[in-house]
């Protein structure tokens, strides 16, 4: 029986990969075989590299501010050069400010604006031919439970996330002949230096009231479905955006 967990000789890319959310998709897809490029923010990241590599696949890791037009500049072609080829793309930096519609400035919603949407459709724009030329591929995005409902003191970040999920479902529409599945994960609060007031015992305590599962996430519950959604499993999945968040959204 096919192994769909196997993802030897795949190639991948993961944005925001040096810590929280991206660093558990990384390692799960190196784990299984893959070879990953890691880009974030920050200048190196000598451990994550050396436990990406560690599973006998060939992984990088670059530094850019993918809010930054000239950062973004030939770097999907440049970390597939390294990588000899790409399959898979993950789009998942992101960060987020405590603001309203009323105290948003021009700044926080340009840098929201330039990370969260921006990025995803310049780097998706500069895989696409790669992922062509693979036969074939996956985009995964990573939106947010804010995509569904805004809680209040996210606006741009609510603004962004509901773009992702809108994105996704277009480039969907316009891959599928190319055999490149596009979908989205909007994660519940998972455990994150993003979300570390949310863990706070006072606030775990309010806010695991509106969870079914009566709990918040872990990293690897996130990167399980986005082990799903980057391999054969999913071959049919395309265009959606799949909450992950113990019922949340559901409820
Ligand atoms: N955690 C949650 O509960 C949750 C819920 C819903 C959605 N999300 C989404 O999931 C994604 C990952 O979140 P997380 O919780 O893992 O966040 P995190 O722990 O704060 O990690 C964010 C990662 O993105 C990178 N990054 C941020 N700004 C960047 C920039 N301008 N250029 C390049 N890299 C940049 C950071 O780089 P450095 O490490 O170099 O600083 C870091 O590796 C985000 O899109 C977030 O909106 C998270």
């Amino acid at each position: 029986m096919k192994d769909y967990l196997d993802f030897t000789g795949k190639r991948a890319i993961v944005t925001g990969g040096r810590r929280g959310l991206g660093r558990a998709m990384a390692l799960a897809l190196a784990e299984r075989g893959c070879s990953v490029a890691v880009v974030s923010h920050s200048k190196d990241a000598p451990e994550l590299l050396a436990e990406l590599n560690s599973f006998g696949g060939k992984c990088f890791y670059f530094s850019a501010d993918l809010g930054n037009r000239e950062d973004r500049r030939g770097l999907v072609s440049k970390m597939a050069e390294a990588l000899g080829g790409l399959d898979i793309l993950i789009n998942n930096a992101g960060m987020q400010f405590v603001e309203s519609i009323e105290t948003c400035t021009e700044e926080q919603w340009d840098t929201s604006r330039s990370l969260m949407l921006d990025a995803v459709y310049d780097l998706s724009h500069q895989a696409v031919p790669l992922l062509k030329a693979s036969g074939g591929g996956k985009i995964i995005n990573i939106a947010s439970i804010c995509a569904f409902r805004e809680g209040g003191g996210n606006f741009s970040y609510g603004v962004m996330k509901t773009g992702v999920m809108g994105m996704t479902r277009c480039m969907a529409n316009a891959l599928a002949k190319d055999n490149i599945n596009v979908n989205a994960i909007a994660p519940g609060i998972i455990r994150t230096d993003l979300t570390e007031r949310c863990f706070e015992p006072q606030r775990y305590q309010a806010l695991i009231g509106k969870y079914p599962a009566r709990r918040l996430g872990e990293p690897d519950e996130i990167a399980k479905v986005a082990l799903f959604l980057a391999g054969d499993m999913s071959s049919f999945v395309n265009g959606v955006t799949i909450p992950v968040d113990g019922g949340f959204t559901g409820n």
